[in-house]
């Protein structure tokens, strides 16, 4: 595992100048965040030795490499979920490799389903904490103590400072967002009424497939990690609203803009956060 993830890694490193500020995961519809970006390099997945080639629509399979607000950026263009068939191991196979390349800090984005009374398709949430409810923790097996402890601490999985950054970032640019807990599931159905009463139960305020196995592995070797959910539609257990792809990367589309200003501030200002 160690001798892939450096593979990986070498190879990578022999591609690119210059060693990244911070990684960016692209979440389900976000990939306009991608036309942000002054793109120096793109690796294509298939090119890096030991990466997984992804499966779903709406997500390519690329590492971009760029500048956004003055920062060198490492974007992840299309990333593996625990429903595609992959283990936790290879789902977070890229969060180890933005490691051995020296990256300590993360944005994760994805589009999530809202149980929280308040939310609204297109809301934006930023992540506070996440409860994992996938059947698996990536952590699972023999430790990688190269990157981290047995039994890492979890008090802070998404860091305070970044939040408060973001937060920050929101009410000086007059964008609305909500703040909360999202639930990890391994999908790959949209929850059911009864599920989505469930997650509310639980104490989550959204949903979703991705995030808490990339953010274990980020915080397990020390990472700093900032998320943003774009809520695309609002479930409940007296609630019957189909939801589809389609709908979930449509109101993507629409909290695109508010996306793009948050992580854009939030890069412009990253050395106070
Ligand atoms: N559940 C419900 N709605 C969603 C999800 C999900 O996992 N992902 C994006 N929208």
């Amino acid at each position: 595992m160690y001798k892939n993830i450096e593979e990986a890694a070498q190879y990578i490193q022999s591609q690119i100048s210059h060693q990244p500020d911070i990684a960016i995961i692209l979440g389900s519809g976000l990939g306009g965040l991608k036309n942000e970006i002054d793109i120096d390099l793109k690796i294509s997945y298939q090119d890096i030795p030991h990466f997984l080639k992804s499966t779903v629509a709406g997500h390519s399979g690329e590492l971009i490499f760029g500048y956004f607000q003055g920062k060198k950026i490492l974007m992840m263009s299309g990333r593996f979920h625990y429903y595609e068939g992959y283990d936790m191991k290879q789902v977070t196979f890229p969060i180890r490799v933005f490691k051995k390349l020296g990256i300590d800090k993360l944005i994760v984005s994805n589009a999530s389903g809202g149980v929280n009374k308040a939310f609204a398709p297109g809301d934006v949430m930023l992540i506070r904490d996440h409860i994992n409810f996938f059947p698996e923790n990536p952590l699972r097996g023999k430790n990688l103590d190269e990157f981290g402890p047995r039994f890492p601490d979890m008090s802070e999985p998404y860091d305070l400072k970044f939040l408060q950054g973001l937060k920050l970032v929101a009410a000086e640019r007059n964008i609305p967002v909500f703040e909360g807990v999202y639930l990890g599931l391994q999908g790959p159905t949209f929850e059911t009424p009864a599920e989505y009463g469930m997650v509310q139960r639980l104490g989550a305020d959204a949903v979703g497939m991705s995030t808490v196995p990339e953010v274990i592995v980020a915080k397990h070797q020390g990472m700093r990690v900032a998320a943003i959910s774009v809520i695309t539609d609002v479930g409940g257990p007296d609630l019957k609203v189909p939801v589809s792809h389609e709908e979930v990367l449509n109101a993507a589309n629409v909290a695109m803009p508010k996306v793009i200003s948050l992580v854009s501030g939030f890069l412009k200002n990253l050395d106070q956060f």
